[in-house]
């Protein structure tokens, strides 16, 4: 593609330009936009960037170490990378906190605590980079979902932080053109056709009280529907899927004993952009392939449900 090819070759030049030899610090999260605007960072001035990225112990199976094995220092890029393991602190602050703007506010709030010790770390750093994208500037504000809850994002940060500019090299970018970019600039397949994942990770898809053990819960009951979303050659057909973790515990049979477990649902939508949203059709027998292999292989399981409510008036996420 010459058009992405030129906008890689212009963006890290100008990158180089603008920041000289200044000290660059990025919040990655792993998304499709953060790790673009990193890797072009990382092309244009190398290790003078720093990503921080913070593993709040809220994100998908395996996701912090996939992370890690891209950008950090046995990936192919060159920067410093830090992961911050702040699970423990998330989760102690999560403890006992079931109400769900409660939960988004300690984990935005925690999110922006361990980011600015890291930056304290770093010291004073000349530009902080968002990740931010043409639909972002456009529409903040419009979504109305986003009042409703309030969106934490990495977007918040900068009042927390000691720098003195802000970089944005995907500012006149949609969302396909930065999967271009990204493809363009060699970065793996699975991080650039990532479905989108929300700041406050699985702390929303699970109703309630957050635990480590819900966490498990859910992070195994997700991998399996991923799984066998992507064998049955549907990974790319829905805006979101995921599974979620209910409050619900109910009675059912394992072999010849009682349980009384929880109740994981899954959940699938088609958008164009998330602002309303369908429930998506899945073949039923890769619901029922989903289905057996979560309540054999996920312990605290006994019941799995698919969640066929639009958006309005549902939202896309449980809480
Ligand atoms: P809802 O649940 O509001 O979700 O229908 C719409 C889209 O936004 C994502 N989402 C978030 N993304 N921080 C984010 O970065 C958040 O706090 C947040 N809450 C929802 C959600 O995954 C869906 O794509």
């Amino acid at each position: 593609d010459w058009k992405m090819d030129s906008f890689v070759k212009d963006t890290i030049e100008s990158l180089r330009a603008k920041i000289g030899d200044g000290k660059v610090l990025c919040a990655l999260s792993g998304g499709v936009d953060s790790s673009v605007a990193a890797v072009l960072l990382s092309k244009a001035i190398g290790k003078q960037l720093t990503c921080v990225f913070v593993d709040h112990g809220l994100l998908r199976k395996n996701e912090g170490d996939e992370v890690e094995a891209v950008f950090g220092p046995d990936g192919p890029y060159d920067l410093n990378f830090i992961r911050v393991n702040a699970q423990d602190r998330f989760y102690s602050k999560l403890a006992g906190v079931t109400e769900p703007e409660a939960k988004r506010k300690i984990i935005g709030e925690e999110f922006i605590r361990v980011f600015e010790e890291e930056a304290k770390k770093i010291g004073a750093v000349d530009f902080l980079v968002q990740g931010t994208i043409y639909p972002d500037v456009i529409e903040s504000g419009l979504d109305k979902s986003a009042v409703i809850k309030s969106h934490h994002n990495v977007g918040g940060l900068p009042d927390y932080v000691d720098f003195k500019e802000i970089v944005e090299p995907l500012r006149l970018l949609f969302k396909d053109e930065v999967r271009k970019a990204g493809l363009e600039l060699g970065i793996p397949e699975y991080l650039v056709f990532r479905q989108p994942f929300p700041g406050p990770g699985l702390g929303i898809r699970i109703i309630g009280e957050v635990t480590a053990e819900k966490v498990k819960i859910v992070q195994d009951a997700d991998a399996i529907y991923r799984e066998e979303i992507a064998k049955a050659g549907l990974d790319r057909s829905f805006g979101q899927y995921f599974a979620a973790l209910t409050n619900m515990r109910s009675v059912g049979c394992m072999g010849d004993f009682r349980t009384y477990d929880y109740a994981v649902a899954l959940r699938a939508v088609n958008t164009t952009d998330f602002m309303t949203a369908d429930c998506s059709e899945i073949p039923f027998e890769v619901l029922q392939k989903v289905m057996n292999r979560i309540i054999n292989e996920v312990k605290g399981v006994n019941r799995v449900m698919y969640d066929l409510t639009s958006k309005p008036p549902g939202t896309i996420e449980f809480e």
